[in-house]
Parts: structure tokens; sequence; C-alpha cells
């Protein structure tokens, strides 16, 4: 029997580069893995603390609110409020989801339909792509990144949108973004939704990197918008900027009538995140609020490691503003191998492992994904390591 959305799914192209370096592991070299964005930091004291404390109280195993908790559903709207300017009605306009990759791909369900479309970017988080896939749509892909910034995938989108049949029901956008680390200024995010509450389309804005910035900067919400709430929605996560990657916590927040539809299909299809998560949740969000800037120092010293370190040897890449990955184009001698055989390459020369672009879709080819995952030394000696085994550098 043929299971008909797998075998359109192409194999996961990181298996390739992660069995490499198991192998070189296994004969003892001591491969750097900036490969897989998975946050090495732990998680805040108050979180851990706090689900100890609750996972002992029986009460607490039982099902959740799929919704959220009203407490946490408070607590995302008062970060919204300080961090943001936003006001959000806790009931309405904010939902609990089990990380924000869940919330996305449901969402996708709740939006779309076999026949409909939707615009995302490419390249990609993967999900972004293929979550309109699994909701049996059409996924159109739209370039960004290369150090253009947001206003250019906005205008490409809006160009898309009217030239493109059936009309797209959805728009897609993450900033700062991964893979590229695209940044946008609210002036556009603004323009975007001008334009979309004229047509019959749904913004949905992946926000994962919302609170995870460098040198002063902080990233808009789409929120922030006048008009916005007629329009968008926005996902907001705990994974990277609380380091909780683990813990599967994010929000779903705007739009009301989108969030109550999302809110109803997960009545049908779960229970919430496990009651004394959701607990630590909320704590941390109400005393830890200022974890986010102490975790962005750790990233943005790794940040400057390695891209000074990288145009130390030769190696120019556009500095970051978000995000806790580095997009680097490969340099000009190496440009023919494509991304998967230069990240090959970067494992068996340097003992460095990284992400292929194409890994995010074909629009990423050209390029590799540092992922900041390990320390400042650690960077430093994958440097070394690209030193060493890019020798036509
Ligand atoms: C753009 C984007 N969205 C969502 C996620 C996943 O977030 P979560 O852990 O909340 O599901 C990631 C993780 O890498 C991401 O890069």
């Amino acid at each position: 029997m043929e299971f008909r959305r797998i075998p359109g799914l192409p194999p996961y192209v990181f298996t390739i580069i992660d069995s490499l370096k198991l192998e070189a592991r296994r004969e003892g070299r001591d491969v750097i893995d900036l490969g897989f964005g998975n946050p090495d930091l732990p998680s805040p004291q108050v979180a851990v603390d706090k689900l100890a404390e609750a996972a002992a109280n029986t009460r607490n195993h039982r099902y959740s609110s799929s919704r959220g908790l009203p407490k946490l559903r408070q607590a995302v709207a008062d970060l919204y409020l300080r961090r943001f300017g936003v006001a959000l009605d806790p009931d309405t306009e904010v939902l609990s989801t089990i990380g924000a990759k869940e919330g996305f791909s449901h969402l996708m369900w709740v939006l779309l339909q076999p026949g409909d479309a939707a615009i995302v970017p490419t390249p990609s988080y993967p999900i972004h792509i293929w979550g309109p896939y699994f909701a049996g749509a059409d996924a159109r892909q739209v370039p960004i990144g290369d150090g253009d910034d947001g206003a250019g995938y906005i205008d490409r989108v809006m160009e898309a949108w009217e030239l493109g049949w059936p009309k797209p029901r959805v728009v897609v956008l993450s900033f700062p973004h991964n893979p590229t680390t695209t940044t946008v200024e609210l002036a556009d995010l603004q323009r975007l939704v001008d334009w979309a509450r004229e047509r019959d389309v749904v913004l949905v804005h992946d926000l994962a990197y919302g609170d995870m910035c460098f040198d002063g900067w902080s990233p808009p919400s789409i929120l922030q918008c006048e008009g916005a709430k007629e329009v968008a929605v926005e996902l907001y996560s705990m994974t990277k900027s609380f380091s909780m990657a683990g813990w599967r916590v994010a929000f779903l927040v705007g739009r009301p009538d989108v969030v109550d539809a999302l809110a109803k299909l997960k009545s049908y299809l779960d229970y919430g995140t496990f009651q004394p998560i959701q607990i630590a949740a909320t704590v941390t969000l109400n005393e830890a609020a200022d974890y986010p800037r102490e975790l962005n120092k750790v990233y943005e010293a790794r940040r400057d490691a390695l891209v000074d370190g990288l145009s130390r040897i030769g190696w120019e890449i556009l500095k970051p503003k978000g995000t806790m990955f580095a997009w680097a184009k490969i340099p000009e001698p190496y440009a023919d191998m494509g991304s998967i055989e230069f990240a090959q390459h970067l494992v068996r020369e340097c003992d460095v492992a990284v992400s292929p672009g194409v890994g995010f879709g074909p629009g990423g080819d050209g390029h590799v994904r540092f992922a900041l995952i390990e320390n400042e030394q650690r960077i430093a000696q994958a440097v070394r390591g690209l030193r060493r085994g890019l020798t036509r550098l």
C-alpha cells in the first residue's frame, strides 16, 4: 500500500550530514556540531523548580485545558503589552499550542484545504512549506534572503498574490527568518497589513525568534501594526528565547476568529501541554522575563566569534541581527559543489558539521547554515578547522 502523503516528502537531507558526523566521531575525530538548531543552554531555573513542584501535585496529572490555562494566557498578554505595547484579550486572542511547529501545522489545516494555495518563503523552515502541503494545498514559494531585507520579500509576496490563481488564502512570513536571518522593519509589515486588509487573505507570522536579537535591536511583532488583528495571527514560542525547546510551549495570538478556529480544531486533537509545564511556563513568563536578554549576550558573543573568525580566514558573511543562526554563501571556489557536497566536505576536511542550505528548499542550495549551539571556544576551534580544510580560500 502507498501512503500517499509520504512518498512526496524528500528525505530529510540533514540526516546525510548527521550520519557522516557520527561516522567521523566513531573514528575518534572531534566534530564541532553547528548543524541542528537545538539550543544547548539550560532552561531558566525557575521553570525547572516550578515544574518539579507542580508535577508532585497529583491534581495536575489530569487532562489540562486545550486552550491553555487562563493564567498562562494572561501571562502572554502581559508579555505582549510589556514587550510590544500590544493589548491582547487572553480569552479570545491567545491560544496555547504544543510548540510553534504544532500550532503552525494545524493552523494550516484550519485555513487551507485541497485546491487552496498559500504563499511561503524559500528557503524556509521546512514546515512552512510542508504545512500547507499536508493540508492538501499548494505552497507557492517566494524567494527571501541573501542580503535582501524583509521589504523585498513583502514586495514579492504582493506581486505573487496579484499574479497568481487561485488567489492564495494565506501568506506565511517569519522575521527574524530561519535560515536566512532576514529581518523586517515595522513600516514594511504595516504596508503588508494595509494591503491584506483590502483582500481575502490571512497573514501568518511565525515569530519564533521574536526575543532572540543582538546589538540592542529587537524585532517587531506584526500585531504592532494598525489593523493587524483584522488580518494577522502570530506564533510566539518559548523554545528559543527561553531555551525551552523540549517543553513544547508556544502561543497563537491575534485575529480572534482564527484563534478560535484553531482552538476548536485542537479540542478534537489534543488536551494541550501537560499542566505542570503550563504552570512552569506561566511562572517563567512572569518571573524570568529578562531571561532572553541574558541568553542573547551568550549568542551574540558566539555570533561574533563565528562571523569575525570566518572573515579572518577570507569567508565574508552577513552578521545576523537575530535568530541563532548564520547564513553563509558557499565561497566562490567551492560554489560548484552545491550545499550537500560542500557540507560533506566540511565534515570530512574541517571536522565541522553544518546544515546544507538545500534542506530548507531549492532556494537555499547556494548556502549552508551555521547554528550557534556550541560555546565560543568550540566555535574558534571550528574556524581553525575551516582554515585548515578550505585550502582554496
Ligand atoms: C521558524 C521556526 N518556527 C518554529 C520553530 C519551532 O518552534 P517550536 O519549538 O516552538 O515548535 C523553529 C525551530 O527551529 C523555527 O525556526
